[in-house]
């Protein structure tokens, strides 16, 4: 077979927050990849990198108070020692904020210059008079245009999910100063991506793209290829434009030279040739692993740029779709923002690395993590199916059998072995074709029929009758060489379960191997066995959701920490604020609406009986049900909105911080409906 030289990447994850269960998903799902290739024989290079530029990751240093280049560096500890404990085994784990990529940025844009395929124009963009920097969209707040919420972002409205650009705002400020900014004519870099239209075709057509996103870059062409603002203005962290003082490559133009940069850092260390991986004709493979919502940077922006630049395009781009957890999405509130350290507080690594290939497929489809699933699931196959073969066969050997193993098997038995092991190319496609799911249904099919063989002899009946020791001798000899058939096809998915099987047979697993149709030899020696894997409890998954809501309520704190007090306002002006308790009579879902909730709100007697018809936007955190009957806070003399879905009289009280949660303000008890609240 002929060796195959291959480059795989996963995307670079951002280096200001921490790797969680859906980062996951995809680093996991391309190390089962590698390893596989690897396990094969082919030549397979697994690189990535923190992605360390840009505006959030300038705000997140700002906010504690250090040097984003320490921010970076220890994030980046933080995300090897993560991805390490969960097998992710890359060759290499580089940087964007490096050497490398600043020459690869720096060279591939004076390539693209000097093929035309960059232009500059002025465009009127927000300014702040006060700290004189150029405001990027997330930089402004203020008022939504469509639905009134108020400090909403510069690009998109939290409440309605309007978006627009920050001129549209409503009473625009600035988040740095608070002082309205003005509109300035500045200059951007722009890349043409039109000019490369054909070739660009040419590419998604002449590739094996998932049918999702074929379709998906249709559309795009259909819409016409915009220019592609690449630069991005002081205050930034990132590679200054070589010639234009104050103005920094866009983070995701360097972001995926980055692949590059790793592999070259790689290069350096081992020897590797890096222009027989990127000159353009060559003839090694390339797939970069990435989630659905970076679809458009891998398979416009990217192969634009390879193309302009001169260098190889990827051989394909494999997308999945995102996790959720017990069928919502990842949420902090519901404990199920978890991070991969939490995780690995509690539960094992291959827990999970078996659990997420027991469900990926090829698609793009969303991945459901359901945690009594996941249990049941973990503990049914590895442990009472898998490691239950070893367990149930290598005691009799070494008790019994002076720790060697029988070559001979009844002939029913010599067929299920054989029959395993031409099952090899069959997981082998599946593994490749990334039907990781498929791969596991087949192994486990695997596992049923070699303990329903085991079941029908029952050695442990026969071993108490001197006339069976061959018997017995036989079928726990194929026990433990199925166990060896298993285990290698699972390698790739649990890699360290599979190498402490392997001191037990003294033995090292290729695919090669379990394709051979062979036994170990007769005689050979087992070490003592010792359980494998142990069963997940309950209390340990619950521990783990514990830790990760203990997270999101002092991360609460933390966040009010960081978020200063307004500006001072005058008695007179909370004098005006008529604040009255009131009780929810009525919630309902409003349809077609992401966030809002529909209150009916009763001020009671003192008010004559009054109702309100209130629109908050609390769905993320409450259900209708358990919303009814209680008593809230809300402002009563609010000027009545006009909204999307109707008409709000006011707004109810709730406590939120950043993405941690919302909490509705309750009166202690004895409060009552209408009273005023001072
Ligand atoms: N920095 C960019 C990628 C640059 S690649 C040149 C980025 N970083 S990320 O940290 O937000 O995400 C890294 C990868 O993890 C992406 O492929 C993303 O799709 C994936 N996921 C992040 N959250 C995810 C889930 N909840 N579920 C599944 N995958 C998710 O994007
Ligand atoms: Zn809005």
């Amino acid at each position: 077979m002929e060796s195959r030289k291959i480059l795989v990447t996963s995307a670079l994850p951002y280096a200001n927050g921490s790797i969680h269960l859906g980062h996951l998903v995809e680093y996991i799902q391309t190390d089962i990849w590698v390893r596989l290739q690897k396990m094969c024989g082919h030549h397979c290079v697994y690189v990535c990198a923190d992605d360390a530029h840009g505006t959030p990751i300038m705000l997140r240093a700002q906010q504690e108070g250090i040097k984003p280049e320490e921010l970076i560096a220890k994030t980046k500890a933080e995300h090897e020692a993560d991805f390490s404990e969960f097998l992710v085994d890359f060759d290499n784990f580089h940087s964007t904020h490096s050497e490398e990529n600043r020459q690869f940025a720096e060279d591939t844009f004076k390539k693209l210059q000097d093929k035309n395929l960059i232009n500059t124009r002025s465009v009127v963009d927000l300014f702040d008079p006060e700290q004189k920097v150029f405001l990027p969209d997330r930089f402004v707040r203020g008022t939504c245009p469509k639905c009134k919420a108020e400090d909403q972002y510069g690009d998109n409205c939290e409440a309605c999910g309007a978006t627009y650009t920050p001129a549209d705002l409503i009473d625009p400020h600035s988040a740095l100063s608070g002082a309205t900014p003005v509109e300035k004519e500045n200059l951007h870099y722009f890349f043409q991506l039109g000019k490369l239209e054909e070739e660009l075709k040419t590419w998604t057509q002449s590739n094996s793209l998932q049918p999702e996103i074929s379709n998906k870059i249709s559309e795009w062409f259909e819409d016409g290829l915009k220019d592609w603002d690449i630069s991005r203005d002081a205050p930034y962290f990132g590679f200054e434009i070589p010639g234009a003082a104050g103005k920094y490559f866009y983070v995701w133009l360097d972001a995926p030279i980055g692949y590059m940069a790793s592999f070259k850092n790689y290069c350096d260390r081992s020897g590797e040739d890096f222009d027989a991986y990127w000159k353009a004709d060559s003839e090694t493979e390339l797939y970069h692993f990435i989630g659905k919502d970076i679809a458009y940077f891998h398979t416009l922006f990217w192969p634009a740029t390879l193309m302009g630049a001169g260098y190889r395009k990827p051989t394909n781009v494999f997308c999945h779709g995102f996790l959720m957890i017990n069928g919502q999405k990842m949420s902090k509130s519901r404990g199920t923002f978890i991070k991969a350290r939490t995780y690995l507080n509690h539960l094992q690594p291959e827990y999970l690395r078996y659990y997420f290939a027991a469900k990926l497929g090829p698609g793009v489809n969303d991945l459901d993590l359901n945690l009594d699933d996941f249990q049941q699931r973990v503990n049914s196959d590895v442990v009472g199916k898998l490691v239950n073969i070893a367990s149930r066969c290598a005691g009799f050997i070494s008790k019994k059998f002076d720790a060697k193993l029988s070559a001979s098997f009844s002939t029913e038995c010599k067929q299920a072995f054989a029959a395993a092991s031409a099952a090899n190319e069959e997981i082998k496609a599946h593994y490749e074709q990334r039907r990781y799911a498929e791969a596991i249904r087949s192994i486990m099919k695997i596992a049923d029929q070699t303990n329903q063989l085991i079941d029908q002899y029952k050695p442990w009946e026969k071993i108490k009758d001197e006339n069976c020791r061959q018997e017995v001798h036989q079928i726990c000899s194929f026990g433990i060489n199925m166990f060896r058939l298993l285990i290698g096809y699972l390698k790739p998915v649990l890699p360290e379960l599979a190498g402490k099987a392997e001191d037990f047979f003294n033995d090292e697993l290729t695919w090669a191997d379990l394709a051979s149709g062979e036994t170990l030899p007769e005689g050979h020696t087992i070490t003592k066995f010792k359980p494998l894997m142990t069963r997940i409890e309950s209390d340990k998954i619950e521990a783990m959701i514990e830790e990760t809501k203990q997270q999101a309520s002092t991360q609460a704190t933390a966040v009010a920490a960081s978020d200063p007090i307004d500006s001072e306002i005058s008695f007179d002006d909370f004098a005006k604020l008529d604040l009255r308790v009131a009780r929810i009579s009525k919630a309902e879902l409003v349809e077609g609406a992401d966030k809002l909730l529909q209150l009916t709100l009763d001020l009671g007697e003192a008010t004559g009986g009054l109702q309100k018809n209130v629109f908050a936007g609390i769905k993320s955190a409450y259900s209708p049900a358990e919303l009814e009957g209680k008593l809230v806070v809300m402002v009563a003399n609010l000027a009545a909105r006009k909204m999307r879905f109707g008409l709000s009289e006011g707004m109810v009280l709730a406590a939120s911080g950043d993405d941690s949660g919302l909490f509705v303000i309750h009166p202690d008890s004895g409060a009552e409906a209408g009273m005023r609240v001072k």
